[in-house]
């Protein structure tokens, strides 16, 4: 068990955000990445839609040997993870818009959530909006990223189009006095530096991805199937999508 690799994936490029984050705490690890980019985004599609794909997407990465596998998407997360910790006994990590820390570090008392459609329109994070809402005396302000996860998919982070849906979303959240944005959605990461630039220093962001990494390593520990061979992990890119994008994307990435 322990030389197998994790397994990673998301609809396309965002959940590399967390795999960047899973290879710096993990560097004796293995891991094979798949990225959905033939059917992202995902964040518009039905429930029923995110279950069947992930599905096809957790078989794929079991059959191809993994010992655990992070959902790297908020939105297969709250769509789907229920069913496949019900159908698969492998482990799962997923990932949620990190509210947690946003209330801790408030100082307005307003917190905005950028998120897909999907996410923020689900029973499950409506639940947790209204806990934290109710336990601890927070306001939270949601924006859906529209065309955003679009633009991280076509590397698109720096065109006037994506700079212009950015102030658009930001400037909604900005209007609520919020000062965290939980950034809900893995692909948002790689927008980081332009929506820096927007709100100057008005809101922080938060990014839970480093969290995921650390709840991985904590599984792999209390489960003992940490890498413990001094063989050299490898590191797999799988895409439904074009390959050469996914590799190009890769090697722009610093670890
Ligand atoms: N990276 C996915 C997430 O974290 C994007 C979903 C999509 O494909 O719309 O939600």
């Amino acid at each position: 068990m322990h030389t197998q690799p994790i397994g990673i994936f998301d609809s396309g490029l965002g959940g590399l955000s967390v795999w960047q984050e899973i290879r710096k705490i993990l560097p004796a690890e293995s891991t094979m990445y798949y990225a959905d980019s033939a059917n992202c985004p995902y964040g518009t599609r039905s429930k029923a839609e995110i279950i069947t794909l992930s599905e096809n997407i957790v078989k794929h990465l079991i059959d191809k040997g993994a010992k655990i596998i992070v959902v790297a998407c908020n939105t297969v997360t709250i769509a789907a993870i229920d069913y496949l910790r019900a159908h698969y006994t492998i482990p799962f990590v997923g990932i949620e818009p990190a509210i947690k820390p946003a209330t801790l570090y408030t100082r307005t008392g307003k917190v905005g959530v950028l998120a897909t459609q999907s996410t923020l329109n689900s029973d499950k994070f409506q639940d947790i909006r209204a806990y934290y809402t109710t336990n601890s005396k927070i306001e939270v302000f949601t924006q859906v990223g529209y065309g955003l996860v679009e633009a991280v998919e076509n590397q698109a982070m720096d065109s006037p189009e994506t700079i212009a849906l950015l102030q658009e979303y930001l400037g909604n959240l900005l209007a609520y006095k919020v000062d965290q944005i939980v950034l809900g959605c893995t692909h948002y990461p790689f927008l980081l530096p332009q929506m820096e630039a927007i709100v100057g220093g008005q809101a922080s962001f938060l990014n839970p991805a480093p969290a995921v990494a650390r709840q991985t390593k904590a599984l792999l520990e209390k489960y003992a199937w940490l890498n413990q061979s001094s063989t050299l992990p490898t590191h797999t890119l799988e895409t439904s999508g074009n390959q050469a994008v996914l590799e190009t994307f890769v090697e722009g990435l610093f670890f």
